[in-house]
């Protein structure tokens, strides 16, 4: 049986455990494949991808990496609003002393970019764990990126949104689904699904069940690129646009179990 939110969980413990924090635990359970099929990816080729760190949390091997996010104003960054909860920081948000958005940076052992507090974080208040729609959160940036670093957010219509369009996922998270995390930023190229994928894949009673008002659903037919652990809070984008975030899936990459993101030009409030 299949149980996403689970192994969503899993995973974000899981990223702990890769992080070298103070948690350690069993690697994700959601460890089935291939993954990511992705390339290395330069942050210059895509600057509004951000990394959310804390090292007093995550430790600093990976420079405290434990999700992704994206620019879409100087001082706005979205994010999934899983990223922000208890499971994984271990308390609220703002108790965590060190959280910083690394821009700018492509490898999470250099120096490059810079690294800003976060200010203010917002969570969706639609935002539904237990089923994971809605899966948004919009974090304030104590001082601006420049604002070649913003990406536009796609309308609800966005000819973008339709199935079969080609988009690419970036991260650093796991690149095969046994907890081996990038230290370098990589992208996959994937296509936007019909709901009807995901629904199949995901149908209520197993768990965390696919809604196409609040998600998107995107993958490989073929399986093998796919987003994974750690990268959640990334953008999904296709023509320029930021469409969606990564939110949940099952296992990584198999063909039958298609990423499933924010739907977030419908799910973000019109004014931030
Ligand atoms: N929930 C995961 C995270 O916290 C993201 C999982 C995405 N999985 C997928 N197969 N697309 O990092």
């Amino acid at each position: 049986m299949r149980r996403p939110i689970a192994r969503a969980l899993t995973g974000a413990l899981g990223l702990i455990a890769a992080g070298a924090g103070p948690l350690a635990t069993a690697p994700p359970a959601a460890a089935d494949s291939v993954v990511v099929g992705g390339q290395p990816t330069r942050i210059t080729e895509a600057p509004w991808v951000v990394a959310l760190s804390s090292r007093d949390r995550f430790g600093g091997t990976r420079a405290g990496q434990f999700c992704g996010g994206v620019v879409v104003a100087p001082t706005k960054v979205l994010t999934a609003a899983h990223c922000l909860g208890r499971e994984v920081l271990g308390g609220e948000p703002w108790q965590l002393s060190d959280f910083t958005v690394i821009a700018g940076r492509t490898s999470l052992r250099g120096r490059g970019g810079q690294e800003v507090r976060v200010s203010g974080t917002w969570v969706n208040p639609a935002y539904d764990r237990r089923t994971n729609s809605g899966d948004l959160a919009v974090l304030t940036l104590a001082k601006a990126l420049p604002e070649s670093y913003v990406i536009e957010v796609a309308r609800p219509d966005d000819a973008a949104l339709s199935p079969g369009t080609a988009a690419a996922v970036y991260g650093w998270g796991d690149t095969t689904g046994k907890g081996t995390y990038a230290m370098s930023l990589r992208s996959a190229r994937v296509r936007v699904l019909p709901d009807e994928a995901c629904e199949r894949a995901y149908q209520s009673g197993s768990g965390a069940a696919y809604r196409g008002d609040t998600m998107l659903c995107a993958g490989d037919p073929e399986g093998g690129r796919d987003a994974c652990q750690g990268d959640s809070g990334g953008p999904l984008v296709a023509g320029g646009r930021l469409i969606g975030l990564v939110s949940w899936g099952s296992g990584c990459g198999q063909p039958e179990n298609p990423g499933v993101y924010t739907r977030v030009p419908t799910v973000l409030p019109s004014r931030i």
